[in-house]
């Protein structure tokens, strides 16, 4: 059944939310704003209290939370968000640290080694770039089933000594379907084994034609290990952010997706979150998932604080009340009572998905025994 809070229903009217509770309860009934009360009696309230009301259906209850359009003048560029991708072992990790590394200052590289999901460097032509460590193709592919569309550009690691394998051709095939363009970084070409030509032909097979043979698709040949090519990687990733021309709205309220989330002992819910429209700021009230909160502070890749975070910029979101999951689609609201109202919806319909399930599972059990 359709339910509403009677402060959301107050917020609604632009009535008080006391006069909402003084008029339940000359019917007989007590409640605190924070109360959940149904869809008909939400609807006797407002029309005793002189609204028009118009039923709508639960699904609304999301209405307007994303992809609202932006005017084009309020269009700006926007760093290209780039997701590793590659068989295993072919040295995705490996070049992710290289690259970030390579530009970290010096003498501040000793305490940024612990792995973080996301983070933002500086390429050869001064402009920043978005890596993405996803923490694997099933996660990609979870991401893009729930609408989230976090990536720009996937960088094809290959490695030189082993070519073309199955995963690979997997996230050929994933980059395929989410339309986005591939670079290919033919790495580990130090090793003495290393063959990257049999690499181009084999990924030709694939229809994946890299420049060198002919075909639109940039292609590096690198060495994480030794530190190769990488401003050249960069210099690629920025090519084709530019023939991108990716652009966001910065001025409007964040949205944005969750890369990963835990729970921090000392800290409580910690998102990693990349903002891909809007500007985030620290006190706005943020819905992921089924879980809310007020952002309390926003860290960036080095752990150091900041008062809001733009398009494409990956941040450490703290003040959730419960720790959402990678995925999950992060939209700012204009109040704590649309927070709650969403996210009760959105725990109702995860309940109510539990328990047609169970439900369905005893049916059949009780079918079976009559
Ligand atoms: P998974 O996350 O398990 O899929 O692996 P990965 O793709 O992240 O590979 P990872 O970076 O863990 O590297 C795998 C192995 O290859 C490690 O032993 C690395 O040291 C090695 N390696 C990575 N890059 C290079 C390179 O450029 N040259 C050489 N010689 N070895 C490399
Ligand atoms: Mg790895």
């Amino acid at each position: 059944p359709e339910t509403i809070t009677i402060q959301e229903l107050a917020n609604r009217m632009s009535e008080r939310g006391v006069d909402v509770i003084r008029l339940l309860m000359k019917q007989g009934a007590m409640h605190k704003i924070t109360d959940v009360i149904d869809a008909d009696t939400a609807q006797l309230v407002a029309e005793e209290l002189g609204h028009a009301v118009k039923r709508v259906a639960e699904s609304d209850v999301e209405e307007g939370l994303f992809d609202t359009p932006d005017l084009e003048s309020d269009l700006v560029s926007r760093p290209p968000v780039v997701t590793i991708m590659g068989h295993v072992d072919h040295g995705k990790t490996s070049l992710l640290d290289a690259i970030r590394h390579a530009n970290v200052v010096s003498g501040e590289a000793g305490g940024i080694t612990q792995h973080i999901g996301a983070y933002q460097v500086t390429a050869p032509n001064g402009l920043p770039v978005t890596f993405i460590d996803t923490p694997g193709h099933a996660a990609f592919t979870a991401m893009r089933a729930r609408g989230a569309k976090v990536t720009d550009i996937v960088v094809l690691v290959v490695a030189a000594d082993d070519g073309v394998m199955p995963q690979t051709i997997e996230a050929i095939h994933h980059a395929r379907a989410a339309k986005v363009p591939l670079i290919v970084a033919i790495n580990k070409i130090d090793k003495p084994d290393a063959r990257p030509e049999r690499v181009r032909t084999e990924l030709l097979q694939h229809e994946v034609q890299v420049e060198s043979m002919g075909g639109e698709t940039l292609e590096i040949e690198v060495s994480a290990k030794q530190k190769l090519n990488l401003d050249k990687l960069l210099d690629a990733i920025s090519l084709q952010a530019e023939v991108l021309d990716l652009k966001a709205n910065p001025t409007r309220s964040a949205e944005g997706t969750v890369i990963e989330a835990r729970l921090d002992k000392g800290r409580g819910p910690v998102a990693t979150v990349l903002v891909q429209r809007g500007t985030l700021d620290v006190g706005d009230l943020v819905v992921a998932g089924a879980q809310w909160g007020k952002v309390r502070a926003l860290l960036d890749d080095q752990g150091q604080t900041r008062q809001d975070a733009g398009p494409s910029f990956p941040v450490e979101v703290l003040g959730f009340s419960g720790t959402p999951e990678a995925g999950d689609r992060v939209a700012v609201v204009e109040s704590e009572a649309r927070a709650r109202e969403i996210t009760e919806y959105r725990e109702r319909q995860k309940r109510d998905q539990a328990a047609a399930r169970g439900g369905s599972g005893r049916s059949s059990l009780s079918d079976m025994m009559s």
